[in-house]
């Protein structure tokens, strides 16, 4: 969600928005990504990116806990999250996950 509100604030008086979602699976690994084409994350800005209260947003609309708390989570769950961004051109966000071994498949509900 916030990776999305993230893209979408990204967007804000730009031309031609797009937001792509994607899901791939490498290795035992599954991989989301939410990338867009929006206005990019400033070189001097990378290093603070996930860290807690950093936000380059407007009093009222940005907090920066949302990457800190995403990436908390993340790391909690043995993945990682990462970015490549462009100032001026776009953003790429990814958060990769082990696929766990009893992730249940094909578990149909079984009607009375
Ligand atoms: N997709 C993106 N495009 C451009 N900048 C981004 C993107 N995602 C995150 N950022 C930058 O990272 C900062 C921190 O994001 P986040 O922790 O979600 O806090 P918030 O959204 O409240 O500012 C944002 O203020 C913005 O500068
Ligand atoms: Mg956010």
């Amino acid at each position: 969600m916030n990776l999305m509100s993230n893209a979408s604030d990204s967007l804000e008086g730009r031309d031609n928005k797009i937001i792509k979602l994607s899901l791939t699976e490498t290795l035992g690994k599954v991989r989301i990504g939410v990338t867009d084409n929006g206005i990019g994350i400033k070189e001097e800005d990378k290093p603070n990116i996930l860290e807690a209260f950093f936000t380059t947003k407007p009093v009222g609309k940005g907090t920066g806990l949302g990457l800190s708390i995403t990436s908390k989570l993340v790391k909690e769950n043995d993945g990682r999250l990462f970015f490549e961004s462009v100032y001026g051109k776009g953003t790429c966000f990814y958060i990769e996950l082990l696929i766990s071994k009893s992730m249940p498949t094909g578990e149909f509900i079984e009607s009375a």
